[in-house]
C-alpha cells in the first residue's frame, strides 16, 4: 500500500507494547519520558493505589518514574494505559500514546476460552495533515476530534485469517471521541467480559456499542466458511456537524482515507467563532464503515460456549452510605465542560467518600451529546439506565451517557484511600473541564 510516514508520539509504536500481567503479581514499570513535553502513565481500569496511578503526577522530559503495583485478584480482563496530563490528554492520546494491559487469571484456563483464537483489536481513528497531526480546532475541543482514517491495530481494514473457528476478541476503543457500534456480518457476538472482567455467562448480542475508553471481550463462533466484515454501524452521538467540505489531505495516501464521515470537521480553516456558529447545522453522525474482514477456516467447527464464567458480586444499593448526583453540563460555544456546574480544579475535592462504603451515583447528562463517564481506581456496576434495570451484572469503569440520559451506578469504595478522579472519556472534554476529584478516607 502506498503509504507515507507520519509523526506520532508513541510508547515505541502504536499500539504500545501489550503488557500481559497475572492476577496477584507485583509489577514494577520503569517509565521514562523521552518526549519534549510532560506526560505520565495512567493504568486505565486497574484497581490499584491512587497514589501510584496518580493522574496529577507528571513526568517531565528526561525524567523517569517507577510505577509499582499489585494486580488485583479477580481482575482478569482487558485494560489499557495512556497519558493523563490535564489539558494535553487529547493531543497526546490522539498522537498515539496508548497500549493494552491484559490481565490473565485462572478462568483463562477454561478450555472454551483457552482453545479459542485470541486477537487484540485496538480501534483508533486518525486525522493527518501532511506528515503530522494537525493542531486542535475549536470544533475539535467542542466535539472531540474524530478522523476519517479508521484503523484496527494501526492498519486500515486488515484481514484476519482465522485458523480456528472460535475467536476471542479483546476490543479497545482508543479513539479520542469516535464511537464504534460494532457488528460482525451474519454472526452474533457473545459478550464474555466488560471493562472490569468476566460476566457470569456469555450474553448473545447482535451489536456492541464501544464508547471511547471502553473495552469488551467477545467470542465469535464461525459456523460457515467465507469472509465476514466487522463493521461500525452508523451512530449518532450528537456531535455538532459542519456542512459540506472536506478536510483536504486524507492522510496516508490512496485507499487509506476510506470514507469521509459526516462528522468530518472540514472547512473550518480560518473560520472565526461567528462563522462557526452560523454554519452549525445540527447533529453529526458516523456512517457505516468496514473495520476488518474475518476469513473463516475452510470447514469451521466452533467450540461450545462456556456455560458459565465468573460470579459477579451482587452489590446492595439499598445499603448505600450515600447517593450522589453528578450532572454533566456544557457551554458548547466556549467548549467548556462541567460536572455539577464546575470545571475541573485539581486543588478542589468534589466528592468526599468514606473508605469501605458503597455509594450510588446518579449520572445525569444534561447535554445534547453522549459522554462516556469514567471513574478511576474503583470499578463500579451499572444499576439502571433511563430507569430500566441493567440486563446483567458487570464490572465497568466507563459507561456511556446518552444525551439527556440518567444512569445509576453502584460504586464500592474499597481497599484504597486517596485522591482520584472521574471524567468524561471524550478526552477533549476532560481537558476542557469535565472532570472532578474524589477523595476517599
Ligand atoms: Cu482512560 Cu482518566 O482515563
Ligand atoms: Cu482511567
Ligand atoms: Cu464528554
Amino acid at each position: 500500500m502506498g503509504g507515507k510516514p507520519v509523526q506520532l508520539l508513541t510508547y515505541g509504536g502504536f499500539p504500545g507494547p501489550t503488557l500481559r500481567l497475572r492476577e496477584g503479581e507485583t509489577v514494577r514499570l520503569n517509565f521514562t519520558n523521552n518526549l519534549p513535553e510532560a506526560t505520565n502513565l495512567h493504568l486505565h481500569g486497574l484497581h490499584v493505589l491512587p497514589s501510584v496511578d496518580d493522574p496529577l503526577a507528571l513526568v517531565q522530559p528526561g525524567e523517569s518514574r517507577l510505577y509499582e503495583f499489585t494486580v488485583p485478584k479477580g481482575s482478569a480482563g482487558t485494560y489499557w494505559y495512556h497519558p493523563h496530563v490535564h489539558g494535553r490528554v487529547a493531543p497526546q492520546l490522539y498522537a498515539g500514546l496508548a497500549g493494552l494491559l491484559v490481565v490473565e487469571g485462572p478462568l483463562d484456563a477454561l478450555p472454551e476460552l483457552k482453545e479459542a483464537e485470541e486477537h487484540l483489536l485496538v480501534l483508533k481513528d486518525w486525522l493527518f495533515s501532511g506528515d503530522r497531526v494537525p493542531a486542535w480546532t475549536h470544533m475539535d475541543w467542542m466535539n472531540g476530534r474524530e478522523g476519517n482514517l479508521l484503523t484496527v491495530n494501526a492498519t486500515v481494514r486488515p484481514t484476519l485469517r482465522a485458523q480456528k473457528a472460535t475467536l476471542r476478541l479483546r476490543l479497545l476503543n482508543a479513539s479520542n471521541a469516535r464511537y464504534y457500534r460494532l457488528a460482525l456480518e451474519n454472526h452474533p457476538l457473545y459478550l464474555i467480559a466488560t471493562d472490569g472482567g468476566f460476566l457470569e455467562k456469555p450474553v448473545e448480542i447482535s451489536e456492541l456499542l464501544l464508547a471511547p475508553g471502553e473495552r469488551a471481550e467477545v467470542l465469535v463462533r464461525l459456523i460457515r466458511p467465507g469472509s465476514y466484515r466487522l463493521q461500525a454501524l452508523p451512530y449518532n452521538r450528537g456531535a455538532m456537524m459542519m456542512p459540506g467540505g472536506s478536510r483536504g489531505d486524507p492522510g496516508m495516501g490512496q485507499g487509506m482515507g476510506q470514507g469521509m464521515g459526516m462528522m468530518d470537521h472540514g472547512g473550518m480553516g480560518g473560520m472565526g467563532d461567528t462563522g462557526m456558529m452560523g454554519s452549525m447545522m445540527g447533529m453529526g453522525a458516523t456512517r457505516l464503515e468496514t473495520l476488518l474482514t474475518v476469513v473463516a477456516p475452510a470447514s469451521p467447527k466452533p467450540l461450545p460456549l462456556p456455560a458459565s464464567l465468573a460470579p459477579v458480586e451482587r452489590l446492595e444499593p439499598a445499603r448505600a452510605a450515600a447517593t450522589r448526583r453528578l450532572v454533566l453540563g456544557e457551554r458548547m460555544m466556549q467548549a467548556e465542560f462541567f460536572i455539577n456546574d464546575r470545571m475541573f480544579d485539581p486543588g478542589r475535592v468534589d466528592v468526599r467518600a468514606k473508605l469501605g462504603t458503597l455509594e450510588v451515583w446518579e449520572l445525569v447528562n444534561k447535554t445534547d451529546m453522549d459522554h462516556p463517564f469514567h471513574l478511576h481506581t474503583y470499578p463500579f456496576q451499572v444499576l439502571s439506565r433511563g430507569g430500566k434495570p441493567a440486563p446483567y451484572r458487570a464490572w465497568k469503569d466507563t459507561v456511556n451517557l446518552r444525551k439527556n440520559e440518567v444512569v445509576r451506578i453502584a460504586v464500592p469504595l474499597r481497599n484504597f484511600s486517596g485522591v482520584t478522579v472521574y471524567h468524561c472519556h471524550i478526552v477533549e472534554h476532560e481537558d476542557r473541564g469535565m472532570m472532578g476529584v474524589l477523595e476517599v478516607r
